[in-house]
C-alpha cells in the first residue's frame, strides 16, 4: 500500500489487514518492538481544524520512531495561493511522508502524485479513511464484527463519513442503511457507483434505527458548511436520542467521529450513557493510524 487516500481504493484484504494490526498494535503500545519510522520525518499539513487527528497523528509518529512537522495550511505558502503541485514537489524532495487535511480530495490526489511521498488523507470534502479504520476497529472490539451486524448512519448522507462509511459497507459486505433528509443524501451518480445493494438509502431515521446494531452519526454541518446554519432546520427528528433509538438492537453501540454538538445530532443523555464507546473510538485513531503508517513505511 503505498498511500492511503480513500476507504473506496481498499481492498477487502487491505481494510482488514489494517484493522488487524491495529489491533495487535493498540496491545503491543509502549512496547513496540520495531520502530519503521525512524529517522524519518512526516509533513502534516492541515488547512482544517483537528483535535483528535493532529495529536494521534503526532503521538503515533513518534511511537513508531518518527518526527511530525505540523505544517498549518495558513501559516506555509499554500495559504497564500502557491499551488499543491508545487509544494508537493519541494516537500517530496525533504521529508519522508505526508498527512493531509483539505477540502479537496484532488488536492491530496495531486499531493501524492506529485511529492511520490507516502500520503494519507486525514480528511477532506469526500473522505475520512483514517476515523472508518478506527470506527471498524471499535466494532471488532464492541460488538465482535461486522458480519451479520445491521447499521445505520443517521445525519447527512453525503458527508466524508458517510461516503467513506458506504464504501466500507460495500467493501466488507455489511447492511448499512443511511437517514439523511432528501437534500442531504447521496446523488443517483455515487450510488450507481457504488453499485451495491448493501447499502439503502431513507428519510425516515426510525426505519434506518429499527433493529440497527451500530448506529453511527456525525455533525449536520460539516467543516466548511457553517454558513449554512439554514440546513439546520432539515435535520429535524435525526438526532440521536432516547426516543429515536428505543428501536434500535438491545445491545446496540453508538458510534461519533467527534467532536458532538450536543442538542443537535445527539442528545446529552445519549452521548453520555455511550461515552465509553465513543471515546475508545476516539482513541483508536491512534492505533489504527499507526497500522496505516506501518503499512505505507514498509510499502
Ligand atoms: N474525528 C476527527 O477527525 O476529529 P478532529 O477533527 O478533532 O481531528
Ligand atoms: N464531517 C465532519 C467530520 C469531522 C471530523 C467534518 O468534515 O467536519
Amino acid at each position: 500500500m503505498k498511500n492511503l487516500l480513500s476507504i473506496e481504493q481498499l481492498s477487502k484484504k487491505e481494510l482488514t489487514d489494517l484493522i488487524e494490526h491495529a489491533a495487535l498494535l493498540k496491545s503491543e503500545r509502549g512496547n513496540h518492538a520495531s520502530k519503521p519510522l525512524a529517522g524519518q520525518t512526516w509533513a502534516m499539513i492541515f488547512t482544517k481544524s483537528s483535535t483528535r487527528t493532529r495529536v494521534s497523528f503526532e503521538v503515533g509518529i513518534r511511537e513508531l520512531g518518527g518526527f511530525p512537522m505540523f505544517l498549518s495550511g495558513n501559516d506555509i505558502q499554500l495559504g497564500r495561493g502557491e499551488p499543491i503541485k508545487d509544494t508537493a514537489r519541494v516537500l517530496g524532495r525533504m521529508v519522508h511522508g505526508a498527512v493531509i487535511r483539505t477540502f479537496a480530495q484532488q488536492d491530496v490526489v495531486d499531493f501524492a502524485e506529485f511529492s511520490k511521498l507516502p500520503t494519507i488523507n486525514a480528511l477532506t470534502d469526500d473522505e475520512h479513511p483514517c476515523q472508518i479504520l478506527a470506527d471498524l476497529l471499535t466494532v471488532r472490539e464492541k460488538v465482535g464484527g461486522w458480519e451479520g451486524r445491521r447499521f445505520a448512519f443517521i445525519g447527512d448522507g453525503y458527508s466524508n463519513m458517510t461516503r467513506s462509511w458506504m464504501w466500507a459497507a460495500k467493501i466488507l459486505d455489511f447492511d448499512l442503511t443511511v437517514a439523511a433528509p432528501v437534500s442531504c443524501q447521496p446523488p443517483a451518480d455515487f450510488l450507481a457507483s457504488l453499485d451495491t445493494d448493501r447499502v439503502k438509502v431513507v428519510v425516515d431515521p426510525k426505519v434506518a434505527v429499527e433493529g440497527a446494531d451500530v448506529i453511527n452519526t456525525d455533525v449536520w454541518l460539516s467543516m466548511g458548511q457553517e454558513d449554512q446554519k439554514e440546513k439546520e432546520a432539515e435535520f429535524e427528528g435525526f438526532q440521536l436520542n432516547s426516543d429515536l433509538l428505543s428501536g434500535a438492537a438491545a445491545n446496540h453501540i453508538i458510534l461519533h467521529c467527534l467532536p458532538a454538538y450536543r442538542g443537535k445530532e445527539i442528545s446529552e443523555e445519549a452521548l453520555e450513557k455511550h461515552a465509553g464507546t465513543i471515546f475508545q473510538q476516539a482513541e483508536n485513531r491512534l492505533h489504527a493510524q499507526k497500522a496505516v503508517l506501518v503499512a505505507l513505511a514498509m510499502a
